[in-house]
């Protein structure tokens, strides 16, 4: 028997209750012990729960319960969650955790003080897709060339909408918090941040390589316009926060930003709040996952899968999935400004002669060859227009330093605004 004390008993935390009572009969077949949720850890004993386990507001009566084999860590926060997650380790419990922020900060000390002692953590990434999985164990003879997903349903739900109903961003934003798809601060999902924890897992698992969210390029999806969405549509794109690993030569890139995607690729269909990812190894070629990467019993689905594997003993599989480093490909970060990519460009100025010559002059100045162009007149005021260029392959530092010359012309009215292309 395996008995489970779960911290932060929310919707995640209830559906788990659910799934381990109801569907009892297949997760003692497949995992050949019962798997019984003992004890539940909240902060406030009043708020009504569906559920008929025992209730506690504090965390010891679980920690320190010699009868709780593993601790699920549902909290969500990365301190106290890391605090938690420390003394269960130190106690001997197993873990299973659905907090993508603390991973995205702690997982190699945790990997580390964990040592054998095993640490799940498959719905962290993807919600109900087994993404850690098929990366960790399905994928485990290649080299990875490349990641390319949604992971974020909150952005992909706004976006989604943002393209097939013209919503403005605000609106759609509380339509997603209304619909529970959202963080508590929804910053997190629609500033890319919870969509860059993720990619940093699926990193380590992928490269081996230790990486903070400070260190990657991070950008979401609350600058994304009208103007840009009807760009998009004109020239056959749809608009997808992506979260992107590419390995080139001896470096990775990792980056979180809108993008526009070719309305022809797999990704670029995954629409509302669903989840995509592609992985491409070297020896299997391009494999797709799809799925919901929100929600409670979608989550649920994979903390459960978890649990299984620690019944099974088959959680001893090392949990950033490396057994000893992966020193031979001396993988490391490729710094921000190196980045290549096709980049868009929307800039509105005052039209007069003069100023598209000027703005040419600046792109070339910058090594920046322009692949389209579209003028477009400003319907609310007269003498201006908005010019929409998309470039060829270029360098992140030089479309960085061409948009702050051209932000700086005089005839240019607002600062310019750029989207990069995902060909
Ligand atoms: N807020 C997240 C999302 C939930 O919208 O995808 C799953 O991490």
């Amino acid at each position: 028997m395996i008995r489970v004390g779960i911290i932060g008993v929310g919707t995640v935390g209830s559906h788990v209750v659910k799934i381990l009572q109801e569907n009892e009969d297949i997760i003692t077949a497949r995992s050949g012990k019962r798997i019984i949720p003992v004890m539940g850890v909240v902060k406030n004993l009043s708020k009504k729960r569906d559920i008929t386990i025992p209730l506690s507001t504090n965390v010891d009566d679980v920690l320190d319960n010699p009868d709780i084999d593993v601790v699920l860590e549902l909290m969500g926060g990365v301190d106290e969650a890391y605090a938690i997650v420390t003394r269960a380790l130190k106690n001997g419990k197993a873990v299973v955790t659905a907090n993508k922020a603390l991973l995205a900060y702690h997982r190699y000390e945790l990997k580390d003080l964990a040592g054998n002692t095993p640490i799940g953590y498959e719905a962290s990434v993807a919600g109900g897709i087994p993404i850690i999985k098929a990366l960790r164990e399905g994928l485990s003879a290649n080299h990875i060339d490349a990641i390319k997903g949604i992971m974020n349903g909150t952005c992909n739900f706004i976006l989604t909408k943002m393209m097939n109903e013209k919503v403005a961003f605000i609106d759609v934003l509380k339509e997603a918090q209304a619909l529970g798809y959202a963080e508590a601060d929804p910053t997190f999902d629609v500033g890319g941040f919870d969509a860059a924890h993720k990619l940093l897992i699926l990193a380590s698992i992928a490269y081996g390589i230790d990486v903070k969210p400070e260190e990657i390029l991070i950008e979401g999806i609350e600058h994304i316009s009208s103007e840009d969405i009807c760009f998009a549509k004109e020239f056959g794109y749809n608009i997808k926060l992506l979260t992107i690993a590419k390995k080139s030569g001896d470096k990775v890139e990792l980056r979180v930003h809108p993008a526009l995607v070719p309305m022809g690729q797999m990704i670029a269909k995954v629409d509302g709040v669903m989840n995509g990812i592609s992985v491409i190894g070297d020896r299997v070629g391009e494999t797709m996952y799809y799925g919901p990467g929100a929600g409670g019993s979608a989550t649920a689905s994979a903390v459960v899968s978890d649990l299984i594997d620690i019944a099974r003993h088959t959680q001893n599989s090392p949990m950033l999935g490396f057994i000893t480093p992966l020193e031979k490909s001396g993988l490391s970060l490729m710094p921000k400004e190196e980045i290549c990519t096709q980049y868009y460009i929307r800039v509105s100025v005052t039209d007069k002669i003069g100023v598209l010559s000027q703005i040419s002059q600046i792109l070339g100045k910058h090594n920046i060859s322009i692949s389209s162009f579209l003028q477009k007149q400003d319907a609310l005021k007269a003498n201006s227009a908005v010019l929409l260029f998309s470039t060829h392959t270029c360098k992140e530092r030089e479309i960085q330093q061409a948009l702050a010359e051209l932000g700086a012309l005089e005839f240019v009215e607002v600062a310019p605004a750029m989207i990069r292309i995902e060909a």
